[in-house]
């Protein structure tokens, strides 16, 4: 049954018992510290940050059902009765027969990646979310996402999807020994949180029968991949989040997960897998990067937090808010003017940088230009996803060997922290920004810290007048 003033209005589906108060500095306070940290907003102190929209991962707002839950966290270094309450929920919402814990997404993607990557052989996906952790593992990596994917306005609704074609041309051209396996992100985090089709999904699924190998998902936001396929999917409309989310993870062979994301919980990961003699490898890769294998590097009351959390990221009435609120801070920027790539995804708004600032080269970086102006006019912290997070560098010099496709800014909303009056005032800076935004000018890179796997997070700015 519909409420129409309900889901027109959509009212945050929560009521607030715990508040963080944040505050706001001067404008010259703010310039002041954006300049002493070298223009690099990791560097920013968090207690000088009004709006913090650095990333969604780790960021959410845990419930007082998870608070209550992490009372009850069983700390014992083995078979703690915390585990087993997080594997039965995992079983209820995954279909896949073991289960691993990890510390985050990457100690999911190590303990997966020792165990099924063999050097030099290649691995497809729609966008990896980190190359760099491919190549670390001896892997080379292929971006296989459809074309649509790559264009920053499209009226697709899965722009996430893998370009089965390609997927098939390239297996065969490389071999299916140098194929460990196919990769699905959900959603697809670098292409704008865009969802993957189920349609999509039979069909990689299809390919890597063909040639029989594993299909993996990442699965750090399938819940909310899970609720774009009800919505836009045709079919799908009367079924629950669960079931699509079991259809999903039915097609495929293991899942590496951050329950940084759509575990809403700010620490923890896993792996899914149904192979027995891959568990039996992961198992030792677990126990010796992770942890033992009940707890793989979480505390019990993280592991409790999270059992709580993928209870809740499942309901629809929580997914409709938030799908709702990036759509709705998607839409005030638009009307502010502000170019960003559409249709908006499901964890953030990405801003065009170069559509924003024109009159800055794509070697003076203009993301840059944008994450400062919108630090320094209204606190906001945003992230450059472009010509400095992916461009390619010679190792030595740390010269640009070449460009992303795009280049963006990402304004990542955490879950349930921030209100839609929050969401109102970002748009309003940005496109203050917007409005003045030839006064911006463009930076170059003072100092590289390594660059081997793209540690710029840690290099220094500075505007290219101070010569
Ligand atoms: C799609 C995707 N996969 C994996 C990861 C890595 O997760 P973690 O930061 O928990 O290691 C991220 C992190 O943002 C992500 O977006």
């Amino acid at each position: 049954m519909s409420d129409p003033i309900f889901d027109r209005i959509q009212p945050e589906p929560f009521k607030i018992k715990t508040v963080t108060p944040i505050r706001m500095m001067s404008k010259e306070e703010r310039q002041e510290h954006i300049r002493s940290v070298h223009y690099n907003v990791f560097k920013l102190h968090s207690d000088k940050v009004f709006i913090d929209l650095l990333t969604d991962s780790g960021t959410s707002a845990m419930s007082d059902a998870q608070w209550g839950a992490i009372m009850t966290g069983d700390e014992a270094y083995a078979s703690a009765t915390s585990w087993f309450r997080l594997e039965e929920t995992l079983k209820e919402i995954f279909d896949y027969k073991y289960f691993l814990p990890a510390h985050q997404g990457r100690g999911a993607e190590k303990t997966l990646f020792m165990a099924m990557i063999k050097p030099g052989q290649t691995i497809p996906n729609n966008m990896h979310f980190s190359p760099d952790r491919i190549t670390a593992s001896g892997g080379l990596m292929a971006n296989l996402i459809i074309d649509e994917g790559k264009k920053l306005q499209s009226d697709c609704p899965f722009k996430g999807d893998v370009d089965v074609e390609k997927l098939d041309a390239l297996i065969s051209e490389v071999g299916r020994d140098n194929v460990p396996f196919v990769m699905v992100t959900v959603t697809c985090n670098n292409a704008g949180g865009q969802p993957v089709s189920m349609e999509n999904i039979r069909a990689v699924r299809a390919v890597a029968d063909k040639y029989d190998l594993p299909v993996i998902l990442d699965a750090a936001r399938i819940a909310e991949n899970a609720y774009f396929i009800k919505e836009l999917e045709p079919g799908y409309a009367d079924k629950g989040i669960v079931e699509i989310i079991r259809e999903m993870t039915a097609l495929s062979d293991g899942c590496v997960m951050s329950a940084k994301k759509d575990g809403l919980v700010n620490i923890g990961g896993f792996v899914g897998i149904n192979d027995d003699t891959l568990y039996e490898h992961m198992q030792s890769y677990t126990l010796m990067w992770e942890g033992y294998m009940t707890y793989g590097g979480m505390a019990g009351r993280d592991i409790e937090a999270l059992a709580v959390g993928l209870r809740e990221v499942v309901d629809e009435n929580y997914l409709a808010y938030r799908i709702g609120q990036v759509r709705y801070l998607g839409k005030c920027m638009q009307d502010e003017g502000v170019p960003i790539t559409t249709p908006v995804g499901g964890h953030g708004v990405w801003i065009d940088s170069q559509q924003f600032c024109p009159h800055i080269a794509p070697e003076h970086y203009p993301g840059i230009a944008v994450t400062t102006a919108l630090y320094e006019e209204g606190g906001i912290r945003a992230c450059e996803l472009g010509n400095l997070a992916f461009s390619k560098r010679n190792e030595e010099t740390g010269e640009v060997i070449s460009f992303p496709e795009v280049d963006l800014v990402r304004l990542a909303i955490p879950r349930r922290v921030y209100t839609s009056r929050h969401m109102e005032y970002i748009a309003a800076v940005a496109g203050e920004v917007y409005r003045n935004r030839e006064k911006l000018i463009g930076f170059k890179v003072k100092r590289y810290a390594t660059i081997k796997y793209r540690t710029l997070f840690l290099g220094e700015m500075m505007p290219i007048t101070e010569d």
